[in-house]
């Protein structure tokens, strides 16, 4: 295995799925569980059907790399509306999760030794994805504000955050540090990458 391999494979051991945890617990605090009785299996079922019998040759054929260009356009649309993020389709790339997302996140803008910031406590896979990547990890605190960036070091070239809902306090990184971290990072020349 490459380096690359084997780290990964170490951090993998360490996760299980849910297929291998016990199925006999009676309160499973494992998280990132969706609700399922909330997901409106009808309404998915019947667009999911009418949409079926209107797929075209050039539907099912080879797409863009970045996703269905439909998906991406409606995406667009969700975060102007949700996020106040105003963007291009040609900016969004589908992904098969965060883990694939902040893989490519690392594989383009991260060399090997180079630092990068986490919040502490952080996501696993995160770390786990750094880990493997060869980053130089810079944990910095977490208080009741969320990131204390009066803590961030003197440079980084990411910062890897979660300020609407901090993983795993859920607390909400205030706008006077938002703005902060933003400075820091423009005066470091470091990116930072939002996991929402
Ligand atoms: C901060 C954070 N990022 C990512 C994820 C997982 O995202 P995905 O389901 O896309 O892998 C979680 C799940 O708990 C999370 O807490």
């Amino acid at each position: 295995l490459s380096r690359f391999g084997k780290v990964a494979t170490a951090e993998a051991t360490n996760v299980l799925s849910s297929e291998e945890r016990s199925p006999s617990l009676r309160y499973d605090f494992a998280y990132g569980h969706s609700n399922i009785e909330l997901f409106p299996f009808e309404a998915w079922r019947r667009a999911l059907l009418r949409n079926a019998r209107k797929i075209s040759i050039p539907d099912i054929d080879y797409g863009s790399p970045s996703g269905t260009r439909a998906l991406r356009e409606s995406i667009c649309a969700y975060l102007q509306r949700a996020r106040a993020v105003i963007c291009d389709p040609s900016q969004v790339i589908i992904v098969n999760g965060s883990q694939q997302g902040l893989a490519l996140v690392v594989r383009v803008l991260l060399e090997p030794g180079q630092r990068v910031i986490i919040e502490e406590p952080q996501y696993q896979g995160t770390r786990q994805i750094l880990r493997a990547a060869g980053a130089r990890l810079i944990p910095v605190p977490v208080d009741h504000e969320g990131l204390i960036t009066s803590k961030l070091p003197d440079d980084a070239r990411l910062a890897f955050v979660t300020p609407s809902h901090q993983f795993p306090t859920g607390v909400i990184l205030t706008l006077e540090r938002r703005l902060e971290l933003l400075a820091w990072a423009k005066r470091r020349n470091a990116i930072v990458i939002e996991d929402d």
